[in-house]
């Protein structure tokens, strides 16, 4: 894969942020690692040994079957998947389809799948157990798009795993997911920071208009909360900025090392708050917890994919909420200025998502994972959640050898 180094970059305190880079070609053969002063070589080998390294994490949520099958079978073969379902299980269990879905691939594929289901009785048992109630709401986990990342990111740090990356289900396009992951790992390897993040940009997004499809730019709900996520950062820099084009990227990676120190947001702000949470936490303006990552430094890079993203079109009440959810992540953030939370509720109300400042929920939080025992949940989900299921002769090694 060749793709540009960032021409400019933000810094805020410890954390940069890089302009978006773009991709040349998508395979640029076997030669040996090169580097011009503008253009990055990655070789497939390269590429081939970061897979090993990495897991793709898929939520879903009543998607179509065929939509999830097709996602998975463009992601490299090498890449642990691990899908977290939060299906519904009745009049029809789709959970069971799922999982007769991704065993019959594995029956043709041969390669390392795990499912979940976030909704599993016990996986809330388990959390509770490891003193996490965070993910909790009541007797159960809670449904959020958020918490089955973090379900996810937790199997892939008991498996493990250096890298994580997470790929939405509902995508039409199986070559576009490969290019995700391709991307993933490109990213990570020219990345100088061990505490890196890997965003998607979309070249384009398409939409059927009128009856014909139409390529646009930007989504809906990027615009706003790009503008916002921007107007955070200059409104304590000084300088106007517009370097973030990714604030709702669904499709992203992270290095272990910077997803285990993060707080995540519930639902469908967890990817603006990414950002809102490094800003604060990293940016150097209020007091960091994390002297190493300070020190090292935190690096975000956005590339921006060849293939457009194409996905299943949830209906407008949906991207309001979204907006409403992205937006609040901004709001309530203690580096949110007076000035810039009146410009948001002025955007959420003309939008219609929200009626008065009372709509505004201050999002919730789910604190760092650093500090569960990872021992203690591998043994507990494996031994107490029949919904963790895994399939591939690699996996299944590696499960048996988890001491129950
Ligand atoms: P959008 O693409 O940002 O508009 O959001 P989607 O509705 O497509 O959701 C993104 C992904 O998260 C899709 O793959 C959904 O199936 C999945 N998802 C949504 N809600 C949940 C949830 O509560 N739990 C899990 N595990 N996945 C979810
Ligand atoms: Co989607």
């Amino acid at each position: 894969m060749k793709l540009d180094y960032a021409r400019y970059s933000e810094r805020f305190g410890a954390l940069t942020i890089n302009s978006v880079q773009h991709v040349h070609e998508l395979d640029s053969g076997n030669a040996e690692y090169h580097r011009s002063r503008t253009v990055a070589q990655i070789s497939e080998r390269e590429l081939y040994d970061m897979y090993n390294r990495l897991a793709v994490v898929v939520p879903v949520k009543n998607e179509r079957l065929k939509l999830l099958e097709g996602v998975i079978s463009g992601i490299p073969h090498d890449c642990l998947v691990i899908v977290v379902s939060n299906s519904s299980r009745n009049p029809v269990d789709r959970y069971k389809l799922e999982r007769d879905t991704l065993k019959h691939h594995v029956l043709l594929t041969d390669r390392d799948v795990i499912l979940v289901h976030q909704k599993d009785p016990e996986l809330a048992h388990v959390f509770e157990a490891l003193n996490y109630p965070y993910i909790l709401d009541g007797m159960m986990v809670r449904d959020g798009k958020g918490e089955g990342m973090l379900i996810g990111l937790l199997i892939a740090k008991m498996m493990g795993k250096e890298y994580i990356g997470f790929i939405d289900s509902d995508n039409y396009m199986p070559g576009a997911v490969n290019e995700y992951v391709k991307i993933y790992a490109a990213g990570m390897l020219i990345s100088e920071s061990p505490y890196t993040m890997v965003r998607i940009a979309w070249r384009y997004k398409p939409k059927v208009a009128q009856g014909e499809i139409y390529f646009a730019k930007w989504g809906r709900i990027s615009e706003y909360t790009n503008k916002y996520l921007n107007m955070l950062i200059s409104s304590h820099t000084g300088f106007e900025t517009d370097v973030v084009k990714t604030g709702n990227a669904g499709e992203h990676a992270m290095s272990m090392r910077l997803a285990e120190l993060l707080d995540y947001s519930s639902g469908f702000a967890i990817e603006p708050y990414e950002l809102v949470y490094m800003m604060e936490e990293f940016g150097g303006v209020l007091e960091s917890r994390h002297a190493e990552a300070m020190y090292e430094g935190v690096n975000v890079l956005q590339i921006e994919s060849r293939n457009p993203h194409l996905h299943e079109e949830k209906g407008s009440s949906h991207i309001r909420e979204m907006l409403r959810d992205s937006l609040a992540s901004i709001y309530f953030s203690k580096l949110c200025t007076p000035s810039l939370k009146k410009q948001i509720l002025k955007d959420l109300r003309r939008a219609g998502a929200i009626r008065s400042k009372d709509d505004m929920q201050s999002p919730l939080l789910m604190p760092s994972i650093k500090d569960v025992d990872i021992n203690e949940f591998a043994r507990l989900i494996k031994v107490r959640c029949s919904t963790l299921q895994y399939f591939g002769s690699n996996i299944s090694t590696q499960m048996e050898a988890i001491t129950t």
